[in-house]
């Protein structure tokens, strides 16, 4: 049985001040929900500050990126090891890094190993984009993106995945429950390819793009869907508490 996740991606939003009082507003709510994994992805500046009002609670947090190296001369750059020190997940391959700075499979996949050797756990983001769907290319797209971000990896203990069209990330056209279904399925199965059948059936699968309190109950009741990556939803307190709310009622 795998334990659902929410995480909010709060990407290039909050200054310090606005997350700190975003925590404030739905710590208390979201650390008495059982049966749900939940965590927080603040950006860089604030981890520090989010972390130690989590301390104690159940609710866990992440990072959006991370470099490939574990130290060196990287110029503005913040590596897995200063990472590990401070939160537990860091979102790898997410499709705004992939099409804005040129994130490769190859990159991505440094990340990942980068990552387990730091003893971080990578949220791992792959997902087609509108014309690969449309030319009927999605299967091999994503194929292709989880066996190259986890070329050389041993063994992916921990691992969690998020599956996110392009085409529905911030546009408000989430996939449908059954469509998520489908290609988390498919998933699953190059995850069972690569390892085997305990760590496909272990791995947690996350659905991402558009999800709202009013669609989550659509991706949490299938079958193979573990949870959600939520991006816009999870700046507003009331709606990431519903969220998690109804995600914890599947269980
Ligand atoms: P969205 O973003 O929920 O705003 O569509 C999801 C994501 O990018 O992780």
């Amino acid at each position: 049985m795998r334990t659902p996740v929410i995480a909010g991606n709060w990407k290039m939003n909050t200054t310090l001040a606005e997350a700190t009082a975003l925590v404030k507003q739905m710590k208390d709510r979201l650390d008495t929900i059982k049966g749900v994994e939940k965590i927080l992805c603040p950006p860089f500046i604030s981890l520090a500050a989010v972390g130690e009002l989590l301390r104690g609670t159940s609710i866990r947090l992440g990072a959006q990126n991370c470099h490939h190296e574990l130290k060196g001369a990287y110029t503005g750059e913040v590596s897995p090891s200063m990472l590990s020190a401070m939160c537990e997940f860091v979102i790898l391959g997410h499709s705004e890094r992939r099409q804005y700075f040129g994130e490769t499979d190859e990159l991505v996949n440094r990340k990942i190993r980068a990552t387990f050797g730091a003893n971080l756990i990578p949220i791992l983001c792959v997902g087609e984009k509108l014309e690969e769907r449309q030319s009927g290319r999605a299967e091999k797209v994503v194929r292709s993106q989880v066996a190259g971000a986890l070329d050389g990896v041993d063994s992916p203990r921990g691992l969690v995945m998020a599956y996110e069209p392009v085409w529905a990330i911030g546009t408000g056209m989430a996939a449908t429950g059954e469509e998520a279904n489908l290609t988390i399925n498919l998933i699953r199965g190059e995850l069972r390819r690569l390892y085997g059948a305990e760590i496909a059936l272990e791995t947690r699968i996350l659905y991402g793009g558009s999800v709202t309190a009013n669609n989550i109950g659509e991706f949490v009741t299938q079958q193979e869907i573990d949870g959600a990556l939520v991006g816009g939803a999870s700046l507003k307190a009331d709606e990431f508490v519903s969220i998690v709310e109804q995600s914890a009622a599947r269980t």
